[in-house]
């Protein structure tokens, strides 16, 4: 339901005028996809289409091969969830639990509940973020010399890092930092040492004759 409710969100986006027009028009525009092919839909093994399972639910039955609509949608259960907006998935996944520190490793705070729509969202200690794939806190990623970050952790992802650019450098291992452009040698200065990945270029003053 929520993801019919989504997608009709998107129609109303285009025809912001009247709303309560629109919000009865959209009703009948989304009852009109459903019903056309433009719902998405999967190949069964048997070889016809069927109509795919919205957000929060799972096949539990393909439709019979004379009516696409008729797939059988159902309810994740209590503690799996489906976030997809349409699948052809036979199962939910099972929620994260937030704190499963059953080994003395840290625990995440729950932030937001499972719901049949999403997996819980858990909060872990600073330094940390929620590894889904492992279920528990994990150290953040610091990007090593040569390597800038592209996107800060989140609660719920690593960091990402980058290795710099040509004219850029990073010099130490960072969770924040990105690549710093590397210093350019103004007049009347020379090169001592170049720049590459991990060290800035280091100029030095030429000295001038100090003339008679
Ligand atoms: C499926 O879940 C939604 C959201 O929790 C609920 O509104 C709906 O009644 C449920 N449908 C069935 C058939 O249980
Ligand atoms: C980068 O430059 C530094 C200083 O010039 C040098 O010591 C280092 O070996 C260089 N690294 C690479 C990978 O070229
Ligand atoms: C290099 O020259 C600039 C401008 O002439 C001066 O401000 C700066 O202090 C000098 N640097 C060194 C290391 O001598």
């Amino acid at each position: 339901m929520a993801s019919l409710v989504k997608f009709s969100r998107k129609i109303a986006f285009i025809s912001p005028r009247r709303p309560l027009e629109c919000l009865f028009l959209l009703g009948m525009v989304t009852v009109t996809l459903a019903a056309t092919a433009q719902h998405p839909e999967y190949q069964t093994v048997g070889g016809w289409s069927c109509h795919m399972c919205p957000r929060g639910t799972f096949v539990s039955q393909d439709c019979t091969s004379d009516d696409p609509a008729s797939t059988v949608c159902t309810n994740c259960s209590e503690g799996r969830f489906q976030p997809s907006e349409w699948t052809n998935e036979r199962r939910c996944y099972t929620c994260d639990e937030c704190d499963p520190g059953l080994d003395g490793s840290l625990g995440g705070e729950p932030l937001e509940e499972c719901t049949i729509y999403q997996n819980a969202i858990c909060r872990c200690p600073d330094e940390f973020y929620w590894s889904q794939p492992n279920r528990r806190c994990t150290a953040v990623t610091e990007c090593p010399p040569g390597q800038g970050v592209t996107h800060t952790a989140t609660i719920v992802a690593d960091t990402e890092c980058e290795p710099c650019r040509p004219q850029a450098f990073s010099a130490t291992s960072s969770a924040e930092e990105t690549c710093a452009p590397c210093l350019i040698c103004e007049e009347l200065q020379r090169e001592v040492s170049p720049c590459n990945q991990t060290h800035d270029r280091v100029c030095q003053n030429i000295s001038m004759p100090t003339g008679e």
